[in-house]
């Protein structure tokens, strides 16, 4: 039996402009890291936690990388002890599910060390308990491409019906991290609770777009369906030119520019390396001219989802 693991969990960018809640997609960078150790005695402990400037609890049942083992660890009735060290490198806040790499990570790793019971995919439920620890919300289109890769669509929710949706072959995404931060409950306490037919009939007809040109490599129909007129037009208040920006990186070649989960992280959609990387220097100079600091990334669209960094074979003692 393995008695020690260093895995690593994917960011993601929920929404994807017209998808609200609904859809999702990981990327390669940026992404968390965790390692759990097997411990003798009982009891999940948090023994460090890196890179969140001391604002996360160290609480196991309040913080997001370990609510979901204990859950799963109750699941099976197993008193098994961990000693848990968490590398945080997506920052809070920033609409990059944050919490959802943790919780990710977290899980998946416990899973391999207990000889994986469970099938990757099944642990979402308990990914979602960590995500609703941190957020208030289980929302799932964070947690869902981070456990399974690629985009994944939230079919239902009641039941959970998750649907992985082909990647196309050309599909780049850039993201630019301002250095703001919005909480995702606040991000959603501003949204309306109603919207009009006429709204939800242009959403609808872009859901269907985007994922039918997901599905085709239609890559037009892709850029055509990248439009969201219910949540993007309230959130984009919180960030500091958003429009000249979106503006800015649509001539640059991309394919769409959206706010990235509840923000205040934006992301693009581009063909190419190349565009991918342009679309990242002009997000940073187009903040730049707002005062607004803050770094990009950019990657393929990472169909794996989590992964095995390091493992130890030992027996434990
Ligand atoms: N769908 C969620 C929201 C994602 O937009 O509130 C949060 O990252």
């Amino acid at each position: 039996m393995k008695n020690q693991i260093r895995v690593f969990a994917p960011a993601s960018v929920a929404n994807v402009a017209c998808g609200f809640d609904i859809l999702g997609f990981a990327v390669e960078y940026p992404g968390d890291e965790v390692e759990i150790k097997l411990k003798d005695e009982p009891g999940v402990v948090i023994s460090t936690i890196d890179g969140d400037n001391g604002k996360l609890p160290k609480a196991p049942d309040k913080n997001s990388v370990t609510v979901p083992i204990l859950s799963f660890l109750k699941h099976y009735r197993i008193d098994q002890g961990m000693e848990i060290k968490l590398f945080k490198k997506t920052p809070a806040g920033s609409g990059l599910g944050s919490s959802a790499a943790s919780s990710v990570a977290g899980v998946f790793a416990a899973n391999i060390l207990l000889g994986e019971p469970m099938k990757q995919e099944h642990l979402l439920p308990f990914a979602l308990d960590g995500e609703k620890a941190a957020c208030g919300i289980a929302h799932a289109d964070n947690v869902a491409p981070a456990l399974l890769g690629g985009f994944v669509l939230i079919r239902s929710y009641h039941p959970l019906d998750v649907v992985k949706i082909p990647t196309p072959d050309q599909l780049y995404c850039t993201i630019f991290h301002p250095d703001l931060e919005v909480r995702t409950s606040d991000a959603r306490k501003i949204l309306k609770k109603n919207i009009p037919l006429k709204d939800a009939i242009v959403q609808w007809g872009n859901i269907a777009g985007l994922i039918t040109g997901l599905m085709k490599s239609d890559y037009e129909l892709i850029s055509r369906s990248m439009e969201d007129v219910i949540v993007e037009p309230i959130r984009s208040i919180l960030i500091p030119g958003f429009d000249k920006v979106k503006k800015a990186v649509m001539e640059t070649g991309a394919l769409g520019c959206n706010i990235s989960g509840s923000g205040p992280s934006i992301f693009s959609l581009s063909r190419s390396d190349e565009i991918a990387k342009e679309i990242g220097e002009v997000m940073a100079e187009q903040f730049k001219l707002d005062d607004v600091s803050g770094e990009f990334y950019y990657s393929k669209i990472n169909n794996q989802g989590p992964k095995v960094i390091t493992q130890d074979e030992d027996e434990i003692l």
